[in-house]
């Protein structure tokens, strides 16, 4: 638990970006607060949780941007960008068009973000296994060709998620 004695070493900012309904705020609710939710709202705007993680003995405040996915909700200016050096980039597994779109929000990190931002491609809602549609091993040859870590988590069941986040703030600086 985070308290005013921590010292914290560096704040980190992460965006968490993809499709609408990927899991995107659940993913990060589960990270922040161990907490996921079926009547999920879609994110307007944007929105940030903090959470404090020891990695490699240093103490990092992530501060982990959500915003929706939904184009027509997207407040997303370069200032979503700014000063991010992680992005958690988020498909369903269950939706083959949120994978295929995958590619363009890797164009869009590219064209925004700063060159040197840690990309983590993220396969959400794995407890869904009888309706996966997109093969881990697609994504984990998209993940080689782009430079991009990969993993596939269940912000339901929470399996990966933290893993997830912490590899991603191990990569940064
Ligand atoms: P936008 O804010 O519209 O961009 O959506 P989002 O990507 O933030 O999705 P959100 O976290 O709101 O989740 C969308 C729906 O999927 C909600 O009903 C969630 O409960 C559900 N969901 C999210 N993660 C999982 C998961 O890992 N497994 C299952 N089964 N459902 C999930």
């Amino acid at each position: 638990k985070e308290n005013v004695h921590d010292k914290i070493d560096y704040v980190f900012k992460v965006v968490v970006i993809g499709d609408s309904a990927v899991g995107k705020t659940q993913i990060l609710s589960r990270f922040a607060k161990n907490a996921f939710s079926f009547d999920s709202k879609s994110t307007i705007g944007v929105e940030f949780q903090t959470r404090t993680a020891t990695i490699n003995g240093k103490v990092i405040k992530a501060q982990i941007w959500d915003t929706a996915g939904q184009e027509r909700y997207r407040a997303v200016t370069s200032a979503y960008y700014r000063g991010a050096l992680g992005a958690m980039l988020v498909y369903d597994i269950t939706k083959r068009q949120s994978f295929d779109h995958v590619a363009r929000w890797v164009d869009e990190l590219r064209a925004q973000a700063d060159s040197s931002i840690v990309i983590m491609l993220i396969g959400n809602k794995g407890d869904l296994v009888d309706q996966r549609v997109v093969h881990a091993e697609d994504a984990v040859e998209f993940a080689e060709e782009q430079g991009l870590f990969f993993s596939e988590t269940s912000a339901l069941s929470g399996e990966n998620v933290e893993t997830a986040f912490c590899k991603l703030l191990e990569q940064i600086h």
